[in-house]
């Protein structure tokens, strides 16, 4: 596998989300993806960018370009340093939420992406990791 491409960005505001979503759309365009491709991995972003601006505090994601010597795919991995999930299986179920939120995010993000995995401690952060290829 190749790494083609690497950026980080910062997500500490909700202008920060924004970029987010501007970038990941550079890149998926850049990968050739068809709009609703696109659309769903624009999508995808901006719930792990929300979720770790809002239940993570802040934090960060890495975009990459990854090349499997056949397909392209748009990896993202979302890290932030918040308190964590103390119980996945039940944060993915539709209608989950401990805030205000319709707790639709993290299973959303799953379903549009190819892969997709989480890993979190409480008291020390979480880390999601999506792919979608083309
Ligand atoms: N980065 C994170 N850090 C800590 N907890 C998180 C994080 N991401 C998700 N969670 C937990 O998982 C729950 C479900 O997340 P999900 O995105 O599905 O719903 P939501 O953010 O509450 O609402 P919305 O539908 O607006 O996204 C959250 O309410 C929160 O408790
Ligand atoms: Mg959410």
């Amino acid at each position: 596998m190749t790494i083609l491409h690497v950026e980080e960005q910062a997500i500490l505001t909700s202008e920060d989300v924004v970029r987010v979503r501007q970038a990941v759309r550079a890149r998926a365009v850049q990968s050739g993806f068809s709009l609703v491709d696109q659309t769903k991995l624009v999508t995808a972003a901006s719930e792990l960018a929300r979720n770790a601006l809002e239940h993570g505090g802040g934090g960060s994601v890495r975009l990459e370009l990854i090349n499997d010597g056949v397909r392209r795919a748009v990896r993202l991995t979302f890290h932030d340093t918040g308190p964590g999930i103390a119980d996945i299986q039940q944060a993915l179920k539709d209608g989950f939420t401990t805030g205000g939120g319709l707790g639709l995010g993290l299973g959303g993000a799953k379903r549009l992406s190819n892969e997709f995995d989480i890993s979190s401690t409480p008291g020390q952060g979480t880390r999601v990791t999506i792919a979608r290829w083309r």
